[in-house]
């Protein structure tokens, strides 16, 4: 069996190694002839999937399924009308992802279904979060303490030509859960804890049973169920939300492959998100059960005498990358180590059947990275406000 990944950046790692994971044979299609993807797939092919739409066609014409690692929305045509001619199932739901598009529509729609979300202005007061409809990544999110702030923070928005939501800000535990929908029904798969480096970046990913207890860990997953039946998924997504003092408040649903989550959720409960999609796209099941095992999922920068943990956005700049089983204590490593290099980059996985049993392989990780590299500092910043 063979996929075609269209996009080759962090979620086109994210899907290689799931495949590679699932014996699922790797071809990756990026513009960019340095994404990092192109190195750790099978195959690749450097073309624009707008621009060489017949490169493009001819190089996925032999793989039995295509699923897009990339989030531009004329590429996204692009590919579903390549995947429509050829007939090879398209992982991908464009009316779904449409819908996660805009967190308008979104809030709309999971507030009709009585999902908890943050509260709305003006009920919510101060301090309050002011994000744009339509962007991610966290651009042109503001939390604000003030009218001034507020006003800045709404000038920041129009200047992206967005429409404001404006919310409670709330504070506790950041967790994701994936979901998959065949169009009827959904299923959801493993919470997973997304830790945040001191500007907001996804630095770790923690997999394991009690993140969340029993009422909130099923409260989480019947959110994702009932969401994706809603809109009628046809594919995968995930859902974002804070753990407050008060229970869950989802932030937002993203309907596409996201990056990290998918990797903790295999590596703790032997569970491959991706395996599921693509049997899922073949109207089968594949049987799988959780192990409830745990992990972690941890990027890490190494320059200048230091090893400081750093947020997926850094380690996206790695460089022709390879994947590595039991790298430097870790069970499995993304990297571009080498010995004669003064600056490079890992993602590190480790399992355990306990929390503590990842905790000794963190830590050995860590101590083998700063003997054997000779890095004197330790650095792991947090944001300013949680
Ligand atoms: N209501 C909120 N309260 C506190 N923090 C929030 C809230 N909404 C968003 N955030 C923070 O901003 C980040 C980005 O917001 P999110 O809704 O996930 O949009 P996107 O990821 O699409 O930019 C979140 O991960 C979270 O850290
Ligand atoms: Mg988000």
């Amino acid at each position: 069996m063979r996929i075609g990944i269209v996009g080759g950046a962090l979620q086109g790692m994210e899907a290689v190694l799931l495949s590679g994971k699932a014996g699922i044979e790797t071809l990756v299609i990026d513009r960019k002839g340095d994404a990092p993807a192109l190195s750790l797939s099978d195959y690749s092919v450097t073309a624009d999937a707008v621009k060489d739409r017949e490169a493009v066609r001819k190089a996925l014409s032999d793989c039995d399924f295509v699923i897009p690692a990339c989030e531009e929305i004329d590429a996204l045509s692009s590919l579903e009308g390549i995947t429509r001619e050829l007939e090879i199932p398209f992982l991908f739901d464009m009316e779904a992802y449409g819908i996660s598009c805009s967190k308008e529509r979104s809030n709309e729609i999971m507030a009709s279904a009585g999902v908890p979300l943050p509260r709305p202005w003006p009920e919510c007061g101060f301090p309050a979060i002011v994000k744009p409809s339509s962007q991610s990544g966290s651009i042109g999110v503001s939390a604000v303490d003030d009218d001034e702030e507020m006003r800045s923070a709404l000038k920041e928005v129009e200047r992206l030509k967005d429409v404001p939501i404006v919310q409670e800000f709330v504070s506790g535990k950041s967790v994701s859960i994936e979901v998959i929908g065949n169009g009827e029904t959904a299923s959801s798969y493993a919470a997973t804890e997304v830790v945040l480096d001191s500007n907001y970046d996804c630095k770790m990913v923690i997999c394991e049973p009690g993140i969340l207890n029993d009422a909130d860990g099923s409260e989480f997953g019947k959110i994702g169920k009932d969401v994706a039946e809603r809109i009628g998924l046809r594919a995968l997504m995930d859902v974002e939300a804070i753990l407050t003092n008060n229970g869950l408040r989802v932030l937002e649903i993203d309907a596409r492959i996201p990056s990290q989550t998918p990797a903790a959720v295999e590596a703790a409960t032997g569970v491959n998100i991706l395996k599921e999609l693509v049997f899922s796209a073949m109207g089968k099941s594949t049987g799988a059960v959780s192990r409830g095992g745990c992990s972690a999922y941890e990027h890490y920068v190494i320059a200048d005498g230091a090893m400081r943990a750093c947020g997926e956005k850094e380690f996206g700049h790695v460089r022709s990358p390879r994947i590595e089983e039991r790298f430097m204590g870790a069970d499995l490593a993304i990297t571009d180590h080498g010995w004669e290099k003064d600056e490079w980059r890992v993602t590190a996985i480790n399992s355990g059947r306990t929390p503590a049993e990842v905790l000794e392989k963190r830590k050995e990780f860590i101590r083998r990275v700063m003997d054997e590299c000779g890095a004197g500092e330790y650095i792991d910043r947090s944001p300013r406000r949680v």
